[in-house]
């Protein structure tokens, strides 16, 4: 008797245990798919509304993505585009590269190919620079900062 109680009692415990990794199985698939921009190493504090990306929307193929390849916006240390990765594959945060924090300042009669070295090296300037410029020689996708950053609720010097 006390065996098959037993016996009852593993089943179920083991049955939980398969719903459990089912549901973190399903909790990883979905990782990455929409990814909150908030970067807590690059601004100590966020006063524009966080952008959610749509990450897999950018690169899944037509016409349910956008059909961007990895390699568009992932590069490696020579800034060389990562054109073979794969979905599951791990990457380094453009931050670990772009790694000034904060935003740059442009300095009067400052060169503009020291002006663009200088933007690159801050993470502000590499993202902004990646986003911003496929949406303008695109001709798709916003390029205006309330588009990307959405208003907080009833705050004062909101994004325009
Ligand atoms: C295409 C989308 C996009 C557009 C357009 C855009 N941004 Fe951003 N912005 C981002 C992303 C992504 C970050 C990175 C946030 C992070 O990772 O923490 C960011 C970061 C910032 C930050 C630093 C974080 C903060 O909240 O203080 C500021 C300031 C900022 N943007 C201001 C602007 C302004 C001003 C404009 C318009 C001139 C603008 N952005 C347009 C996507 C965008
Ligand atoms: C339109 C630009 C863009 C495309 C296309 C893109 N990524 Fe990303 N990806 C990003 C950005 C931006 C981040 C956030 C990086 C950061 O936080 O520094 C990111 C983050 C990631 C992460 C970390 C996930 C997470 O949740 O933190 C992985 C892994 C990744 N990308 C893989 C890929 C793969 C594989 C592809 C192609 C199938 C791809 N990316 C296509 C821009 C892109
Ligand atoms: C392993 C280091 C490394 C990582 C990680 C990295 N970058 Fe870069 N990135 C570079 C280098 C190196 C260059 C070339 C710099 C130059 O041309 O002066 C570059 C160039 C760029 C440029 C300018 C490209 C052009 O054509 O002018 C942008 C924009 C950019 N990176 C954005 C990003 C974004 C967004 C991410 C994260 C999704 C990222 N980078 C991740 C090293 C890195
Ligand atoms: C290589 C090109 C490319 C890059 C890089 C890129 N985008 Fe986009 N983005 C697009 C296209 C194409 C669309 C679709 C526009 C349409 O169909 O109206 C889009 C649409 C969007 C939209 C509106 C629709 C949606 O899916 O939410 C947002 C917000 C956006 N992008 C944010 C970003 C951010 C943030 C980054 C940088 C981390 C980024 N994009 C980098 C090409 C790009």
């Amino acid at each position: 008797m006390k065996g098959k109680r037993f016996l009852v009692m593993l089943m179920v415990a083991g049955i939980s245990l398969l719903f459990i990794v089912a549901a973190i199985n399903a909790q990883e698939a979905g990782k990455g798919d929409i990814i909150e921009m908030k970067n807590t190493k690059a601004f100590a504090q966020h006063k524009q509304g966080i952008v959610m990306f749509t990450h897999k929307k950018h690169y899944d193929a037509k016409p349910n993505g956008y059909g961007i390849g990895c390699g568009d916006c992932h590069h490696d240390k020579d800034g060389k585009p990562l054109a073979n990765l794969k979905a599951g594959d791990k990457v380094q945060s453009c931050f670990e590269c772009h790694s000034k924090p904060d935003k740059p300042k442009k300095e009067q009669g400052m060169a503009e190919a020291d002006w663009k070295k200088l933007n690159l090296s801050y993470y502000y300037g590499a993202i902004h620079e990646n986003c911003i410029n496929c949406h303008k020689t695109g001709g798709k996708g916003p390029v205006k900062c309330a588009e990307c950053h959405p208003k907080p609720e009833g705050a004062a010097g909101a994004a325009k």
